[in-house]
């Protein structure tokens, strides 16, 4: 494997997704043909296609196990197919969600427990974890209201509706991964104004592409 994989995570609301909006129109001009984006669950039509399943709002019936394996099914495929192939590429992975997610939201959020999930995402990505994990850290409240303020009602999905007790497990969960792997994960003040939470993100990334490259 010789390319780097960098992912990127947070709880709902953190602004994640603008955030890797602006880093990669950044690191476009430099690295533009070496860039991989990609999204989990998702990233291949075989895995959109469970992410669809999973974030159905009708699915309501869906027991939190199945979901888990769901999850780690979908992150199976996009492994394989997508994730490998371009490191072997040697092209730079920049991957919305990864394995943490599923620790802190179906582990934590769901409280199927944060071993029993890890083990099978173990299983499912054969242990293979980001050179870099960036995490944009935010309160659950804060999250939520900005859910509440920005996003079209229709596309709420289901996770989004839980509880605010749900999202605090989440954050919680995400702090104590960070905490547990502080070389790996490394965390961002994503209540920070969204320019200054771009560049430390772009600053970290800068800072483990030379090794690489
Ligand atoms: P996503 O569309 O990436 O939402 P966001 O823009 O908030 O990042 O992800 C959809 C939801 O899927 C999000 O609420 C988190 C959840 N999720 C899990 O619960 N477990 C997982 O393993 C992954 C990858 C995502």
């Amino acid at each position: 494997m010789s390319g780097t994989f960098i992912s990127f995570e947070g709880p709902d609301g953190a602004g994640k997704t603008s955030a890797m909006k602006a880093i990669v129109a950044k690191l476009q001009p430099t690295f533009g043909q070496k860039l991989t984006v990609t999204r989990e669950p998702g990233g291949n039509p075989i895995s959109e296609s469970i992410r669809s399943i999973i974030l159905d709002r009708k699915n309501t019936a869906m027991d939190y196990r199945t979901e888990a394996l769901l999850y780690a099914a979908a992150r199976r495929q996009h492994l394989a197919q997508t994730i490998l192939p371009a490191l072997a590429d040697e092209q730079i992975v920049l991957c919305d969600r990864y394995v943490d997610s599923s620790i802190a939201y179906q582990g934590a959020g769901r409280e199927i427990g944060e071993s029993a999930v890890a083990e099978m995402n173990q299983f499912a990505t054969d242990g293979l974890l980001p050179e870099l994990t960036i995490y944009f850290d935010v309160p659950a409240k804060v999250g939520l209201k900005r859910i509440k303020a920005h996003r079209n009602p229709a596309k709420v999905d289901r996770l989004d509706v839980e509880q605010t007790a749900f999202h605090d497990r989440v954050r919680d969960a995400y702090l104590q991964l960070q905490a547990a792997e502080p070389d790996r994960i490394k965390l961002i003040d994503a209540t920070q104004a969204p320019d200054q939470v771009v560049n430390e993100a772009l600053a970290l990334i800068q800072s483990i592409l030379p090794k690489t490259l």
